[in-house]
């Protein structure tokens, strides 16, 4: 059966999106094998469609109905190779992220274990540069092929050529809407040393083993974040800003105990959940939407919220968090609208000047 026949209309995208937004695809299609892409690909140009890509849909926005096809990746394949000094390790851009980093440590293959419980699929992991515990995608990830859209065929992009940065990378500029990602292969190196810098893993002995590191991020994740399946969410939706050394100075009088990161280019990160904490806005509500009580970076579906719900509270915590420190929030999560991704400010408009 040609896959161009297995498109259905007008599904409700309610369980393809972990805040649990009613939304609408037009088109819908499950991907299984890498071989339709290009069918499907001369379907959406003969049609003039606009497409996305889903995932795990863990990390979006659906802001209203979808009027084009939306590719549900369910790209399935691991495979292994090694040489002396380490794993090379390629899985299918629909496997589940957790249960493929699970794997890897069950399997003797460390490397990815900061990671685990991050929502999501493997295909999902480079767009974003996944990162959690002090590590990141770009630490792991060796190369990524997709099929191109203009070329018309599948390609292989190095890891340096990603362009990795903070939740960024080349797939949100230059090869955004260009491919669809059907591959990552990760590099694990065999001389593994466990990295435990990172705020609660600090107390564990430097002899750690992965499998143990893996068991106390799950343990420390699933005490702070709340559980998509139980409470709708797309984990932390606004970016940790960066604000120059000069402005940190200037806060740090004022707040000495914000937590603050050195980042590159004579910049600082500070944690937002820290400075939306300290507005007193967890539990704060909108309509179905809330800032969740244990965690504030993280907006939650609390009462068949809508999108609109979600937009009034990001606005109002940017609002606030602009106002008190200066500081513009950016949100992490990606914005949809009915034609793709949208910039998110062209949608919240920038915060006023103050009250
Ligand atoms: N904090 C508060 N109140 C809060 C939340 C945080 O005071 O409500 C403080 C914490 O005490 C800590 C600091 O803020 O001093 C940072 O908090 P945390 O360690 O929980 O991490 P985060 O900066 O909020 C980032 C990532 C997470 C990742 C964790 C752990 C971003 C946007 N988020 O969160 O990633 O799991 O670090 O590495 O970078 C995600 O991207 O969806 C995500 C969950």
């Amino acid at each position: 059966m040609s896959v161009v026949s297995a498109i259905k209309r007008d599904v409700d995208l309610t369980s393809y999106n972990t805040f649990g937004l009613a939304a609408k695809a037009k088109y819908f299609v499950e991907l299984t094998n890498s071989n339709d892409i290009g069918e499907l690909v001369s379907w959406i140009r003969a049609e003039q469609l606009p497409w996305m890509v889903i995932g795990g849909g863990s990390n979006l926005l659906l802001l209203e109905d979808f009027a084009g096809l939306v590719v549900l990746n369910q790209l399935r394949g691991i495979e292994v190779s090694e040489t002396a000094d380490s794993y090379s390790i390629r899985a299918a851009a629909g496997e589940d992220w957790h249960k493929f980093v699970k794997w890897t440590v069950e399997q003797g293959m460390p490397g990815l274990e900061n990671l685990a419980l991050i929502p999501g699929t493997v295909g999902a992991s480079p767009v974003q540069n996944i990162g959690a515990y002090g590590v990141e995608l770009a630490d792991v990830c060796s190369e990524v092929e997709y099929y191109s859209i203009h070329s018309n065929r599948t390609q292989v992009i190095s890891s340096e050529d990603c362009q990795f940065a903070y939740r960024d990378s080349i797939f949100k500029s230059a090869l955004k809407d260009q491919v669809i990602i059907s591959h990552v292969t990760f590099k694990l190196n065999k001389s593994w040393q466990a990295k435990c810098e990172y705020g609660g893993l600090k107390q564990l002995e430097a002899d750690i083993s992965a499998q143990t590191i893996f068991d106390e991020v799950c343990k420390m994740r699933i005490s702070k974040l709340p559980d998509p399946q139980v409470l709708g969410n797309a984990g932390s939706f606004f970016k940790n800003p960066l604000v120059s050394n000069e402005q940190l100075a200037k806060l740090l009088c004022r707040y000495p105990d914000m937590p603050n990161y050195s980042a590159t280019n004579g910049l600082s990160k500070l944690a937002a959940g820290w400075l939306i904490d300290q507005l007193g806005l967890k539990g704060y509500t909108v309509g179905g939407a809330a800032v969740h009580q244990d965690q504030a970076l993280v907006l939650v579906n609390i009462a068949n919220a809508k999108a609109i719900d979600l937009l009034a509270l990001c606005r109002h915590i940017r609002q606030q968090v602009w106002q008190r420190f200066d500081v513009l929030l950016q949100p992490e999560v990606r914005f949809i609208n009915s034609i793709g991704e949208v910039e998110p400010t062209l949608v919240l408009g920038m915060p006023d000047a103050g009250e």
